[in-house]
């Protein structure tokens, strides 16, 4: 890209495609956001809004340097998204409890412990009577757990709503109910045709989580084929009788998300279903056992409902973020898989810079499209 783009179409609207648009538009480009769905209805479904890269990336690597250094700029993020929105976004730093229930999971966690102390990450490796003086609620089956400040959660769809709303507030507008099918480039322009016609722009972003395969890259024979793969994530709401959860609690099966009004998320099944996003029998028995295991007082609970989203997933499980080798014009903000909502500020930074002033940070080396051949 050798000017600066000004109109540009940002292709689904997600948390990741509104934060994108958000970034853009606050930066003064002209923006539309495209989808063929209400906003947020994809992975951010399957998000109960925990920002934990210290368990969600326990490993030294790419996705453990961007989802710490997404983690940084929240505090600021959300602050501005609801002053921009005039919207409220429920936003916590409460931490996290990661409760192991056997001597493996313990050996575990001390050695995510060990791995954080070199980091220098703050993280208090307790003992079982310890972690129930942290927990109350903990059941008699607990040989310990992990207590990391530094984590918190987020209103996932409040979060995607209001940035959605922002964006509209500087200028960006919303095409719902369409679906995009082919993005080619004529060399002067982008043009994104789609089931109620086309569209063109200077640049476009492809933030279509899970269904991006299906667009049609370049109008080529045969056309690159975005490599994710949906990646099923059901989702509980439960009504919490008595004394609320301290901060959030996580198993080795779910963890739960405690909201000032009472009720608490119960996250999330991880199935390779296809596209079927359908809440199931087993999906919901299986998080009510695996909550009921590490807090027995979840028995007690009122039922309120299930969701479900479908994650993108890679085959790495790092994102797809960066410029197509095949449409120039055209950058990919996808893959998120479980990371959507905690990447969603630093890959609406890092595309906007790269969009914008042509800087691309080293960072996006790792996630680049280029490690799937021609994207
Ligand atoms: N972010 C956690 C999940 O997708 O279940």
């Amino acid at each position: 890209m050798t000017s600066r783009p000004s109109d540009i179409i940002v292709v689904g609207a997600g948390v990741i495609g509104c934060a994108v648009a958000y970034e853009f538009a606050r930066r003064g480009a002209s923006v539309e956001i495209v989808d063929d769905r209400p906003v947020g209805m994809g992975a951010t479904q399957a998000s109960a809004g925990v920002l934990a890269p210290y368990i969600e990336a326990p490993a030294a690597g790419p996705l453990l340097d961007l989802t710490e250094r997404s983690l940084e700029l929240f505090d600021e993020f959300v602050t501005r998204v609801s002053t921009e929105s005039g919207l409220a976004v429920p936003y916590r730093r409460t931490g996290t409890l990661d409760v192991a229930v056997d001597e493996a999971g313990l050996r575990a966690l001390r050695a995510i412990a060990e791995a954080l102390a070199r980091r220098g990450v703050p993280a208090l490796l307790l003992d079982a009577g310890a972690a129930r003086s942290e927990e109350p609620h903990l059941g008699d089956g607990i040989a310990g757990g992990l207590l990391i400040d530094a984590h918190g959660f987020v209103g996932a769809s409040d979060l995607t709503r209001a940035l959605v709303t922002a964006a509209r507030r500087h200028g960006a507008q919303l095409i719902e109910q369409s679906r995009v099918r082919r993005i080619t480039d004529l060399h002067d322009e982008l043009i994104i045709d789609t089931d109620r016609g086309s569209l063109t722009a200077d640049a476009a972003v492809l933030a279509a989580g899970s269904w991006c395969g299906d667009i049609d890259i370049g109008g080529l024979s045969p056309s690159p084929r975005v490599p994710v793969r949906p990646i099923r994530g059901q989702l509980l709401s439960i009504a919490w009788n008595g004394t609320p959860l301290r901060r959030v609690t996580w198993g080795h099966r779910c963890y739960l998300v405690p909201w000032d009004d009472g009720t608490v998320l119960v996250g999330a099944t991880v199935e390779d279903a296809g596209f079927d996003e359908r809440t199931t029998v087993a999906g919901v028995r299986d998080l009510l056992d695996a909550a009921c295991e590490i807090l027995p007082h979840a028995w007690t609970a009122g039922f309120r409902g299930a969701r479900v989203g479908l994650r993108p997933a890679t085959s790495d499980y790092l994102p797809i973020i960066g410029a197509s080798n095949v449409v120039p014009k055209l950058m990919y903000a996808t893959g998120h898989y479980r990371n959507g909502v905690l990447l969603a500020p630093l890959t609406a930074q890092l595309v906007a810079d790269a969009i914008l002033d042509g800087r691309v940070d080293p960072m996006l080396a790792a996630v680049s499209p280029s490690r799937f051949g021609d994207l």
